[in-house]
Protein backbone atom coordinates (compact mmCIF):
# COMPACT_ATOMS: atom_id res chain seq x y z
CA UNK A 1 0.00 0.00 0.00
CA UNK A 2 0.99 3.67 -0.58
CA UNK A 3 -1.14 5.03 2.26
CA UNK A 4 0.99 5.56 5.16
CA UNK A 5 -1.73 4.74 7.06
CA UNK A 6 0.13 3.79 9.89
CA UNK A 7 2.25 6.61 10.43
CA UNK A 8 2.58 7.47 14.23
CA UNK A 9 1.04 3.59 15.08
CA UNK A 10 3.33 1.34 17.32
CA UNK A 11 2.57 -2.14 16.52
CA UNK A 12 3.39 -5.83 17.13
CA UNK A 13 3.57 -9.07 15.75
CA UNK A 14 4.87 -12.03 16.91
CA UNK A 15 6.20 -15.01 14.24
CA UNK A 16 7.46 -18.19 14.04
CA UNK A 17 6.95 -21.05 16.10
CA UNK A 18 8.12 -21.36 19.75
CA UNK A 19 11.09 -24.48 21.04
CA UNK A 20 9.68 -26.21 24.38
CA UNK A 21 12.75 -27.73 26.00
CA UNK A 22 13.07 -31.35 26.96
CA UNK A 23 16.38 -31.16 28.02
CA UNK A 24 19.66 -29.07 27.03
CA UNK A 25 19.35 -30.82 23.48
CA UNK A 26 15.83 -31.74 22.74
CA UNK A 27 13.00 -29.46 21.84
CA UNK A 28 9.03 -29.84 21.06
CA UNK A 29 9.04 -27.35 18.31
CA UNK A 30 6.22 -26.96 15.13
CA UNK A 31 6.51 -26.40 11.57
CA UNK A 32 6.18 -22.43 11.46
CA UNK A 33 8.14 -20.77 9.12
CA UNK A 34 7.40 -17.47 10.27
CA UNK A 35 6.72 -15.95 6.86
CA UNK A 36 3.19 -14.70 7.54
CA UNK A 37 4.61 -12.89 10.87
CA UNK A 38 7.60 -11.43 8.96
CA UNK A 39 5.26 -10.32 6.39
CA UNK A 40 2.75 -8.46 8.56
CA UNK A 41 5.74 -6.93 10.19
CA UNK A 42 7.31 -5.92 6.82
CA UNK A 43 3.92 -4.46 5.49
CA UNK A 44 3.42 -2.71 8.60
CA UNK A 45 6.40 -0.89 8.40
CA UNK A 46 6.46 0.07 4.84
CA UNK A 47 2.77 1.50 5.90
CA UNK A 48 4.58 3.96 8.39
CA UNK A 49 4.41 2.14 11.82
CA UNK A 50 7.10 1.64 14.18
CA UNK A 51 7.07 -2.17 14.29
CA UNK A 52 8.49 -4.88 17.40
CA UNK A 53 8.75 -8.34 15.73
CA UNK A 54 8.78 -11.30 18.42
CA UNK A 55 10.50 -13.86 16.88
CA UNK A 56 10.88 -17.26 17.73
CA UNK A 57 12.15 -19.93 15.76
CA UNK A 58 12.79 -18.72 12.30
CA UNK A 59 15.50 -19.02 9.59
CA UNK A 60 14.67 -15.47 7.69
CA UNK A 61 16.25 -12.37 7.99
CA UNK A 62 15.13 -9.73 9.46
CA UNK A 63 12.87 -6.82 8.15
CA UNK A 64 14.91 -3.65 7.75
CA UNK A 65 13.24 -1.08 10.20
CA UNK A 66 11.77 -3.41 12.45
CA UNK A 67 13.16 -4.00 16.00
CA UNK A 68 13.24 -7.60 16.28
CA UNK A 69 12.99 -9.66 19.83
CA UNK A 70 14.04 -13.51 19.59
CA UNK A 71 12.66 -15.55 22.00
CA UNK A 72 13.12 -19.62 22.46
CA UNK A 73 9.82 -20.68 24.76
CA UNK A 74 6.63 -19.70 24.99
CA UNK A 75 6.83 -18.32 28.44
CA UNK A 76 9.67 -15.94 27.20
CA UNK A 77 7.28 -15.33 24.22
CA UNK A 78 4.69 -14.09 26.41
CA UNK A 79 7.24 -11.77 28.85
CA UNK A 80 8.25 -10.28 25.26
CA UNK A 81 4.72 -9.36 24.11
CA UNK A 82 3.58 -8.29 27.18
CA UNK A 83 5.95 -5.75 28.31
CA UNK A 84 5.81 -4.18 24.04
CA UNK A 85 2.28 -4.14 24.08
CA UNK A 86 2.36 -1.86 27.33
CA UNK A 87 2.29 1.29 24.20
CA UNK A 88 1.21 -0.83 21.64
CA UNK A 89 -1.90 0.57 18.76
CA UNK A 90 -1.92 -3.26 17.80
CA UNK A 91 -1.06 -6.45 18.34
CA UNK A 92 -0.70 -9.67 15.96
CA UNK A 93 0.21 -13.03 17.24
CA UNK A 94 0.83 -14.69 13.90
CA UNK A 95 3.54 -16.66 16.20
CA UNK A 96 2.58 -20.71 16.54
CA UNK A 97 3.04 -20.73 20.71
CA UNK A 98 2.96 -24.13 21.58
CA UNK A 99 -0.04 -25.14 23.23
CA UNK A 100 1.81 -27.70 25.66
CA UNK A 101 5.34 -27.91 27.58
CA UNK A 102 7.01 -30.77 28.71
CA UNK A 103 6.01 -30.75 32.20
CA UNK A 104 10.14 -30.95 33.56
CA UNK A 105 12.79 -30.26 32.33
CA UNK A 106 15.89 -32.18 32.67
CA UNK A 107 18.78 -29.92 33.27
CA UNK A 108 20.93 -33.18 32.09
CA UNK A 109 20.66 -34.77 28.98
CA UNK A 110 18.51 -37.19 29.24
CA UNK A 111 20.34 -41.27 28.54
CA UNK A 112 19.31 -44.06 26.67
CA UNK A 113 19.79 -47.18 29.12
CA UNK A 114 20.62 -50.74 28.38
CA UNK A 115 17.26 -52.82 28.74
CA UNK A 116 14.95 -49.87 29.90
CA UNK A 117 12.21 -48.21 27.91
CA UNK A 118 12.20 -44.24 28.18
CA UNK A 119 9.55 -42.39 30.62
CA UNK A 120 6.84 -41.07 29.02
CA UNK A 121 6.65 -36.88 28.57
CA UNK A 122 4.27 -35.24 30.37
CA UNK A 123 2.82 -32.32 28.71
CA UNK A 124 1.47 -29.38 30.44
CA UNK A 125 -0.57 -26.53 29.21
CA UNK A 126 1.27 -22.98 28.59
CA UNK A 127 -0.51 -19.97 29.19
CA UNK A 128 -3.01 -18.33 26.18
CA UNK A 129 -1.03 -15.54 25.42
CA UNK A 130 -3.74 -14.14 23.05
CA UNK A 131 -6.70 -14.54 25.66
CA UNK A 132 -4.89 -12.85 28.11
CA UNK A 133 -3.81 -9.96 25.96
CA UNK A 134 -7.46 -9.69 24.61
CA UNK A 135 -8.84 -9.96 28.83
CA UNK A 136 -5.83 -7.38 29.81
CA UNK A 137 -5.56 -4.42 27.04
CA UNK A 138 -2.33 -2.71 27.90
CA UNK A 139 -4.42 0.68 26.46
CA UNK A 140 -8.30 1.15 25.79
CA UNK A 141 -9.08 0.40 22.24
CA UNK A 142 -6.19 -1.29 21.61
CA UNK A 143 -6.57 -4.01 18.85
CA UNK A 144 -5.69 -7.56 19.29
CA UNK A 145 -5.66 -9.89 16.12
CA UNK A 146 -5.24 -13.73 16.16
CA UNK A 147 -4.48 -16.51 13.77
CA UNK A 148 -6.49 -20.07 13.92
CA UNK A 149 -4.87 -22.97 11.88
CA UNK A 150 -7.71 -25.68 11.61
CA UNK A 151 -7.57 -28.40 9.69
CA UNK A 152 -11.36 -29.23 9.64
CA UNK A 153 -14.70 -27.27 10.30
CA UNK A 154 -12.76 -24.23 9.48
CA UNK A 155 -15.36 -21.18 10.06
CA UNK A 156 -17.31 -22.92 12.27
CA UNK A 157 -14.55 -23.74 14.74
CA UNK A 158 -13.02 -19.80 14.14
CA UNK A 159 -16.17 -18.09 14.92
CA UNK A 160 -16.02 -20.09 17.99
CA UNK A 161 -12.22 -19.91 18.43
CA UNK A 162 -13.10 -15.65 17.88
CA UNK A 163 -15.51 -15.44 20.88
CA UNK A 164 -13.28 -17.83 22.96
CA UNK A 165 -9.85 -15.77 22.96
CA UNK A 166 -11.83 -11.96 23.04
CA UNK A 167 -9.49 -10.83 20.43
CA UNK A 168 -11.79 -8.13 17.60
CA UNK A 169 -9.92 -10.18 14.72
CA UNK A 170 -9.09 -13.74 14.00
CA UNK A 171 -7.51 -15.05 10.62
CA UNK A 172 -8.21 -18.05 10.23
CA UNK A 173 -6.72 -20.80 7.54
CA UNK A 174 -7.21 -24.00 6.46
CA UNK A 175 -3.74 -26.43 7.09
CA UNK A 176 -2.80 -29.82 6.28
CA UNK A 177 0.43 -31.65 4.74
CA UNK A 178 0.73 -29.23 1.84
CA UNK A 179 -0.97 -26.57 2.94
CA UNK A 180 0.34 -23.23 4.67
CA UNK A 181 3.18 -24.29 6.70
CA UNK A 182 6.37 -23.21 4.93
CA UNK A 183 4.86 -21.75 2.14
CA UNK A 184 5.05 -18.55 0.56
CA UNK A 185 1.38 -18.41 0.08
CA UNK A 186 -1.76 -18.62 1.93
CA UNK A 187 -5.50 -18.81 1.90
CA UNK A 188 -7.94 -17.39 4.83
CA UNK A 189 -10.74 -15.61 6.15
CA UNK A 190 -10.47 -13.10 8.58
CA UNK A 191 -13.10 -13.22 11.00
CA UNK A 192 -13.83 -9.76 13.11
CA UNK A 193 -16.18 -9.15 16.37
CA UNK A 194 -18.83 -7.46 14.61
CA UNK A 195 -19.50 -9.95 12.45
CA UNK A 196 -17.77 -8.64 9.15
CA UNK A 197 -16.38 -11.89 7.45
CA UNK A 198 -13.46 -11.28 4.54
CA UNK A 199 -11.96 -14.04 2.49
CA UNK A 200 -8.42 -13.40 1.56
CA UNK A 201 -7.88 -15.56 -1.66
CA UNK A 202 -4.97 -17.91 -2.20
CA UNK A 203 -1.88 -15.77 -2.69
CA UNK A 204 0.88 -14.18 -1.20
CA UNK A 205 1.38 -14.34 2.21
CA UNK A 206 2.22 -9.81 1.88
CA UNK A 207 -1.30 -9.84 0.11
CA UNK A 208 -2.98 -11.41 3.22
CA UNK A 209 -0.57 -9.04 5.23
CA UNK A 210 -1.89 -6.10 3.78
CA UNK A 211 -5.57 -6.94 3.91
CA UNK A 212 -5.05 -7.83 7.62
CA UNK A 213 -3.55 -4.03 8.52
CA UNK A 214 -6.89 -2.86 5.76
CA UNK A 215 -9.05 -4.36 8.32
CA UNK A 216 -6.71 -2.89 11.68
CA UNK A 217 -6.66 0.67 10.90
CA UNK A 218 -10.25 1.60 10.37
CA UNK A 219 -10.64 -0.29 14.03
CA UNK A 220 -8.02 1.45 15.75
CA UNK A 221 -9.23 4.64 17.95
CA UNK A 222 -8.52 8.56 17.28
CA UNK A 223 -4.56 9.49 17.33
CA UNK A 224 -3.75 10.81 20.60
CA UNK A 225 -3.32 14.43 20.51
O1 LIG B 1 -5.64 -22.11 20.44
P1 LIG B 1 -4.81 -22.01 19.20
O2 LIG B 1 -3.40 -22.48 19.40
O3 LIG B 1 -5.45 -22.56 17.98
O4 LIG B 1 -4.76 -20.43 18.95
C1 LIG B 1 -3.95 -19.82 17.97
C2 LIG B 1 -3.78 -18.37 18.29
O5 LIG B 1 -3.52 -18.19 19.68
C3 LIG B 1 -2.58 -17.75 17.60
O6 LIG B 1 -2.85 -16.37 17.39
C4 LIG B 1 -1.47 -17.95 18.61
O7 LIG B 1 -0.45 -17.01 18.44
C5 LIG B 1 -2.21 -17.78 19.92
N1 LIG B 1 -1.71 -18.60 21.05
C6 LIG B 1 -1.27 -17.96 22.19
N2 LIG B 1 -0.85 -18.68 23.27
C7 LIG B 1 -0.88 -20.03 23.24
C8 LIG B 1 -1.35 -20.69 22.09
C9 LIG B 1 -1.75 -19.96 21.01
O8 LIG B 1 -1.26 -16.72 22.23
N3 LIG B 1 -0.45 -20.70 24.29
Amino acid sequence: ALAQDLTGRHVVVTAGGTREPLDPVRYLGNRSSGKQGYALAATAAARGARVTLIAGNTALPEPVGVDVVRVGTAAQLREAVLKAAADADAVVMAAAVADFRPAVYATGKIKKREGQEPDPVTLVRNPDILAELSAERARPGQLVVGFAAETDDVLANGRAKLARKGCDLLVVNEVGEHKAFGSAENEAVILATDGTETPVPYGPKEDLAETVWDLVVPRLPEHRP
